[in-house]
């Protein structure tokens, strides 16, 4: 697995800005609009285009377009939803499938509530987008969805992932031989006893989308 840690201030600055307790929910949505465009173009680097013939108004030249298969955005519901148009922003031709995913508070296990995915992600580079990657449960479930589909080729976006968490995600896609990027935006300290990140910024669907019982 490669992993990718975002270094630039801006980042760092929003980032900030978002872990705050007093940023209300319209500024974290932004926020982290914001900081998925910067991630996503890291996060693409590596996104396959093919050539393309076109006319200027000057003269002919060769550029490049997306390659097909179209890339697959999945964003893991709910938090990662806050990230999708960001990242579709930039890649306003890639498809989009859902995974919903709520983490047992008490056994910290993922429950796959929701799954809209195309059966064969042969071929397909797939870009998963969820927050926080905590114990690394939810994340490894939804990149186990895409594998079962013969994804072969998976990047996942984070905002925020713990060390044991990033741990643990690499050593299930090693176990799945997936070739796998991680790009985050921060690796935090630790996990604390409830499973949260330290210091995080705390739940991160309930600071988008306020608190379900
Ligand atoms: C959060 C977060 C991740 C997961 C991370 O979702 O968005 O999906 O927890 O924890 P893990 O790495 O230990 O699996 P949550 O289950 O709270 O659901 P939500 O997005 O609906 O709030
Ligand atoms: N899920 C969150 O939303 N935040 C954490 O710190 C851990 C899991």
């Amino acid at each position: 697995m490669h992993l990718k840690v975002l270094d630039h201030p801006l980042v760092a600055h929003k980032l900030t800005h978002l872990r705050n307790v007093k940023t209300d929910s319209p500024t974290f949505r932004a926020l982290v609009d914001e900081l998925v465009t910067l991630l996503a173009y890291e996060a693409t680097r590596g996104v396959r285009v093919t050539p393309v013939r076109i006319t200027t108004p000057v003269a002919e030249t060769e550029g490049v377009e997306l390659a097909d298969p179209k890339p697959l955005v999945v964003p893991i519901l709910r938090a990662g939803l806050g990230m999708l148009g960001g990242m579709t922003r930039l890649m306003p031709t890639a498809e989009v499938g859902f995974v919903g995913m709520i983490r047992d508070e008490q056994t910290l296990q993922p429950f796959t509530y929701a799954e809209r995915l195309p059966q064969d992600l042969s071929g397909r580079q797939c870009f998963v987008l969820d927050p926080m990657l905590a114990t690394g449960g939810s994340l490894g479930g939804c990149v186990r969805f895409l594998a079962d589909r013969k994804a072969d080729d998976v990047t996942c976006v984070c905002l925020l992932a713990a060390p044991e968490g990033i741990e643990r995600f690499r050593m299930l896609v090693d176990e799945l031989q997936i070739s796998t990027t991680l790009v985050v935006a921060a690796v935090d300290e630790r996990l604390n006893e409830l499973g949260y990140i330290v210091p995080g910024l705390g739940d991160a669907g309930d600071r988008l989308y306020g608190v379900v019982d």
